[in-house]
């Protein structure tokens, strides 16, 4: 297939989403093949979870296999644009995946600074894969973005930082909500979305309102936002020093964008709430086994949260609900691992097998 040809059938993101984006004819044609991910209606979840109108948009299905591609290409785009020579980011793990495959496409040097112990295994060999110089603090996120705005000063070492933190991310993950729309026809009566550096949900706001702005969709959603009750500062008020949660991508205690994840919540008529790491790793299993979507822990914060809020009886049957699955599952196999009974063993013999399958 041309190139050509390739994009009519996966429009790239940057083109498809042009009028919305920061690009101009100066800016490079960079793509991985971001965005265009699938809306999937997830009826086996939704009746065991009492949400009927409940759909996935799985986000896992971008290059690197989590929604930061949206904004990376866009990010890395407009670094080319400007000249840049180098990114670096802080991350928990898919911002660097995402930063290191867009950089190494766009020939940039990256750079990575994480904290050490608390990145899925698969987030980081993508990143050492694809050459990032990759920097483990003895600390969590926040104390490495802190770093990583503090290196960005640097006059004699020119670095363009591609955390969210970087308005062009913000701007490519806005596609996000403009194909959620694009593909139902209109909004979600509710977006339940995961939260930890608070980007996405900020993003996805400002996707929202572009829309209605220009008249395509009648009325927005309301945003339902779920932090992992260790790491939950937007429903406590308060800065976590010391955030703990097994969904080791939302392990924020001081997001950057909190004051915009704050306007989406109260701009929307909607909620920010916390879900147990029990709650998190059940709805982890449960998208999996009912409608076989493996997402990563953090991902399935959304699931856990539409669920917790379902049981009071606080979702209208009637409303359709689009819970935004972050990140691919095959990212975190450790913690897949564990939530698994396992294979069972067998002699290479019909009856043997029988045996194993109880049958
Ligand atoms: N889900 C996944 C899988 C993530 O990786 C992240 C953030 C989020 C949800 C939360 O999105 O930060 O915009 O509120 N991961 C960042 C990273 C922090 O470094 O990869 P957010």
């Amino acid at each position: 297939m041309s190139p050509d040809a390739a994009a009519t059938v996966r429009p790239r993101l940057m083109e498809r989403y042009r009028r919305f984006l920061p690009v101009t004819d100066a800016t490079p044609s960079l793509t991985l093949g971001e965005g265009s991910t699938p809306l999937v209606p997830a009826p086996r979840l939704g009746a065991a979870i009492g949400v009927p109108g409940l759909h996935l948009k799985v986000e896992g299905q971008n290059p690197t296999g989590s929604f930061k591609d949206r904004g990376m290409v866009v990010a890395v785009s407009k670094a080319l644009e400007a000249g840049a020579r180098a990114i670096v980011c802080a991350s928990t793990g898919n911002t660097s995946a995402s930063a290191a495959a867009y950089g190494a496409a766009a020939g940039l040097e990256v750079i990575v600074i994480l904290p050490r112990g608390q990145i899925a295994l698969g987030k980081l060999l993508q990143a050492l894969m694809a050459g990032a110089r990759v920097v483990a603090i003895d600390g969590n996120f926040d104390q490495a973005l802190a770093i990583v705005r503090a290196l960005a000063e640097q006059e004699d070492h020119p670095v363009t930082v591609v955390n969210s933190v970087n308005p062009f991310r913000l701007d490519g993950q806005k596609t996000g909500a403009f194909e959620i729309c694009d593909d139902l026809g209109r909004a979600p009566d509710i977006l339940a979305i995961p939260v930890g550096n608070a980007g996405n949900i900020s993003a996805y706001w400002a996707g929202f309102l572009d829309y209605a702005r220009e008249g395509l969709i009648a009325a927005t959603p309301r945003m339902w936002g779920f932090q992992a009750a260790g790491a939950a500062p937007l429903v406590s008020g308060r800065r976590v020093e010391d955030p703990d949660t097994i969904a080791t991508a939302i392990r924020i205690g001081d997001p950057a964008s909190w004051d915009k994840a704050i306007d989406a919540r109260d701009g929307s008529g909607g909620r920010i709430e916390a879900v147990t790491d029990d709650e998190i790793l059940a709805a982890y299993r449960d998208v999996a086994r009912l409608e076989g979507i493996f997402c990563e822990p953090a991902s399935a914060a959304s699931i856990a949260g539409v669920r917790k809020i379902a049981a009071v009886g606080a979702v209208d049957p009637g409303a359709t609900v689009v819970a935004v699955l972050t990140g691919h599952g095959m990212k975190d196999p450790h913690t897949a691992e564990r939530e698994v009974a396992g294979v069972v063993d067998s002699e290479p013999t019909l009856g043997a097998v029988a045996v194993a399958l109880g049958w």
